[in-house]
């Protein structure tokens, strides 16, 4: 192996102090990260890919899609594009749209969707689902920012580093969760299916919507906070997701 020259020894002595004594996050530091076995290009434009849904795409999102046909796939809130890139790659014969309030974010996104070649992802600028009027998906998948307001004051130094719109969001976390919930059903189709991650935000979810089957998905380390449910039971329950939703100030 070639041994590393002094620049070069200097050069990484360099990263593992800032790593160390600023806290820059690693993928920040090196430009890069891995997801679903992929590697994107990382920086503060958006957040350091990290969502467990990386497992669900890897294993073709079953048993929980149970066989149903995807033509068209959804990635909402889709920051550096990570999941809408890897589901694009791994189902070439998929048609996905990322989406993200956030130009930075997208523009990072675009520089993934190149990187990765992703031809058959389409990258969109839209506040959650107002700017797809008219578009139907079978799959949406969603990592939505659910740090609550209390949290993301006290994340370490790490995440002060990462846009704070990909994390805060509200009291409870639930301000964006709660909103997808409501909008969700008019852009699957009738037996499609949402998928999304609340992470620690998942207690507070179930205590304000007890009657509505959330099925909390295992991965390989035990439950991640993230969750499917069907179109159909969004249906049923829609008018108090509704009131729920509708009663969120922020947009
Ligand atoms: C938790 S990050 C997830 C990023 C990426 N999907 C991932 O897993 O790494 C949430 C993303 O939601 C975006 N976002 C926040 N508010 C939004 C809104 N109202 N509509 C669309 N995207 C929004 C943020 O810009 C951020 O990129």
């Amino acid at each position: 192996m070639a041994r590393l020259t002094a620049t070069e020894k200097a050069e990484i002595l360099g990263l593992f102090d800032r790593r160390i004594e600023e806290r820059v996050p690693i993928a920040y530091l090196i430009g890069e990260a891995w997801f679903a076995g992929l590697n994107f290009k990382s920086d503060n434009r958006a957040l350091v890919p990290r969502s467990p849904i990386a497992e669900l795409i890897e294993s073709g999102f079953e048993p929980w899609l149970g066989g149903r046909e995807v033509r068209r796939a959804l990635d909402l809130c889709t920051g550096s594009g990570c999941i809408a890139i890897a589901m694009a790659h791994y189902n070439p014969d998929w048609h996905v749209d990322g989406v993200d309030i956030s130009v930075d974010a997208l523009a990072l996104a675009a520089e993934n969707k190149a990187r990765l070649h992703a031809d058959n992802a389409r990258l969109l600028k839209s506040d959650l689902f107002s700017g797809l009027s008219g578009e139907h998906y079978q799959l949406i998948v969603t990592n939505p920012p659910y740090v609550t307001n209390a949290e993301t004051d006290a994340l370490p130094k790490e995440y002060s580093y990462e846009p704070e719109l990909g994390l805060r969001a509200g009291d409870d976390g639930l301000d964006l969760v709660l909103k997808i919930l409501r909008d969700a059903p008019l852009h699957l189709s009738q037996d499609g299916l949402l998928i999304c991650e609340v992470g620690e935000s998942e207690r507070a979810l179930v205590k304000l919507l007890p009657d509505v089957e959330f099925a909390w998905i295992e991965f390989k380390v035990g439950q991640m906070g993230i969750f499917a449910v069907e179109c159909s039971e969004l249906i049923v329950h829609h008018h108090r997701i509704r009131e729920l939703a509708d009663a969120r100030t922020t947009a």
